[in-house]
């Protein structure tokens, strides 16, 4: 709790005066599970889902400079900025194939020539932000450079860019390995210095799966730590007298066994945490080696060997929160060196929900997919809806759910199933970034066409509040008989935002009870003896008491906001 009183987040409430504890206490046992937590990835951006446009789902592959600025300059035009959008992601695509000689990513050489930091200022001129893309891969998902293994140079120059959004895609990912090397010494010595400190295995604490053995081929005492992977086993130093601080080379002797590669974390101290990869191994000898650099500290020093990963789920997690921290580090660094206001990057988790992100996303990002890719047809929209409406509890303010990017104006969903789709985005509070032609809302003389039927549903200012309510709160469902819905939405000043949802092909009627709705533990609603009732795509007011029923058409929905009258 002392975490969450201190975090952005509860500052945030306060200035809307709302009590961050009583929030806390009431929303958070309810609702959001993540929301205290000490581990909690935050930068201050997204504490309302994100907001914006990338070019993925119409565009694919046939992106260049001058379409990113168009779709900006449209979203400005268009009055789509004023809703709230913001983002303008150049989704994948937009890499040369080759690094350049210091190893720098760089905008595709032909498509996008004056390259991605001058574009980053163009569109900054347009009061709006950047995003950018990659994997957490050897490649991107298009067979592009990607930033597996480069985090630390790839989150600089996204910095120094002036990116403010960064989608991290899953393609080409290499998993940290489970298995852990086999320790038979280690040294310390100074740079420059052949004499040190040597640990030996036999003087080493061991714990859970850790065991002591013995190989006659090897030099030394031929004894070596087994039994480190999979986060079952653990070896200590603790004690060992540095004479002073600085800089060491901390070089491991190693068993040599089992061709498959192996991952060990290094913690100095309990706080500073090194990592090493060693290659699954076959050598003349059985003696290995493996060097990395330490800062110790003069005195007393404590060194734990281990590997903590255990599942693939351990290891996207990690590789995600590596990256996360990058991030942060190179936007800090960036603001530093140049003197300038720091420009954290959003952090959008893409592994596609394979290793359950919602349990470990909020500690790696900003936002994490929860789904496969999205398609402009209706049973796409409607499978991503069923897993990500169940996962309610695990959304809040800085660290959502998404179930992907709107398909809202693609493909021949139709006026309805438009409606419907963006109507579950905003009560899922899903990030709300646009996937169609945004040029198509400008006419040829530059005026605005008011009339675009896509361009009404996705600047509904009303359907938007819903999505963007300070609480940020996931909707829940309330009721389903398989083809209906009934999802409900607590929203700042004690409202709440309704849903009906017809998914079927077929006319249905739905209906829901105010004193049900008004009962359950997490609704903000009092109970009162009447309710207005805002119905938000047909622009009509009327009250109700407590029973509500409508027709609804195939594959549409009814969105309301309710108050106590
Ligand atoms: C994956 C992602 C998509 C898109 C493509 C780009 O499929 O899930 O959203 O970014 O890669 O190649």
């Amino acid at each position: 709790m002392a975490d969450f009183k201190n975090s952005s987040f509860a500052t945030f409430l306060r200035k809307n005066k709302i009590c961050p504890v009583c929030f806390a206490k009431k929303i958070a046992s309810a609702t959001q599970i993540h929301l205290n937590g000490a581990d909690r990835f935050e930068n201050g951006t997204a504490l309302t889902p994100p907001m914006g446009w990338a070019s993925w789902n119409l565009f694919r592959n046939r992106i260049n400079e001058k379409l990113i600025e168009d779709i900006a300059k449209a979203m400005r035009d268009s009055g789509l900025a004023d809703c709230g959008y913001q983002y303008v992601n150049i989704d994948d695509c937009w890499m040369s194939s080759s690094r350049d000689e210091n190893g720098r990513l760089r905008g595709d050489l032909a498509t996008f020539p004056s390259g991605i930091k001058a574009l980053c200022e163009k569109v900054n001129d347009l009061g709006l932000k950047l995003g950018i893309y990659t994997s957490n891969g050897t490649l991107t998902c298009e067979d592009l450079p990607s930033s597996l293994y480069h985090e630390r140079t790839d989150a600089e120059t996204f910095a120094e860019w002036g990116i403010e959004y960064f989608k991290y895609d899953f393609c080409h990912n290499i998993p940290i390995p489970t298995n852990a090397p086999e320790i038979s010494t280690v040294m310390l010595t100074k740079p420059g210095c052949a004499e040190g400190i040597t640990l030996y295995a036999e003087d080493a604490e061991l714990r859970g799966n850790a065991i002591l053995l013995s190989d006659s081929k090897m030099a030394d005492t031929g004894r070596y730590v087994s039994g480190l992977e999979s986060g079952g086993g653990s070896m200590y130093f603790s004690n060992v007298d540095i004479p002073e601080d600085g800089t060491y080379t901390l070089t491991l002797g190693l068993h040599k066994a089992g061709f498959k590669d192996k991952y060990l974390e290094i913690v100095v101290n309990d706080t500073d945490i090194y990592t090493l990869t060693e290659p699954g191994t076959k050598g003349f000898t059985h003696d290995g080696r493996n060097q990395i650099t330490v800062e110790l500290k003069k005195g007393s020093n404590s060194f734990k060997f281990h590997n903590p990963v255990a599942s693939r789920m351990d290891s996207a997690a990690k590789q995600y929160r590596n990256m996360g921290k990058e991030l942060q580090r190179a936007t800090k660094l960036v603001a530093e060196r140049e003197g300038k206001e720091e420009k954290p990057i959003c952090f959008s988790i893409c592994e596609w929900g394979r290793n359950k992100p919602w349990i470990w996303g909020h500690t790696a990002g900003n936002l994490w997919r929860t789904t496969p890719d999205i398609k402009p047809v209706w049973a796409s929209i409607i499978g991503i809806y069923e897993v990500n409406v169940r996962l309610y509890k695990h959304a809040g303010s800085g660290n959502w759910n998404d179930p992907d990017m709107l398909e809202v104006g693609n493909g021949d969903l139709n006026d309805n199933e438009n409606k419907a789709h963006f109507s579950l985005w905003c009560m899922m509070s899903a990030p709300l970034i646009l996937g169609n032609d945004l040029r198509k809302f400008i006419r040829p003389d530059g005026s605005v066409d008011k009339d675009n039927k896509i361009l009404k549903i996705i600047s509904n200012k009303a359907a938007i509040a819903i999505n963007q309510d300070k609480l940020g709160i996931q909707c829940r469902r309330i009721r389903t008989n398989g083809l209906t819905d009934v999802l409900v939405k607590p929203l700042e000043n004690k409202e709440m935002a309704i849903c009906l949802l017809n998914k079927g092909p077929v006319e249905m009627e739905v209906s829901f009870d105010m004193k049900d709705i008004v009962k359950e533990s997490f609704a903000l609603l009092p109970d009162a003896y009447k309710y207005e009732v805002y119905d938000i795509w047909d622009d009509k007011e009327f009250k109700i008491r407590d029973t509500y029923s409508a027709k609804l058409a195939p594959h549409s929905v009814k969105l309301f906001r309710i108050m106590a009258d």
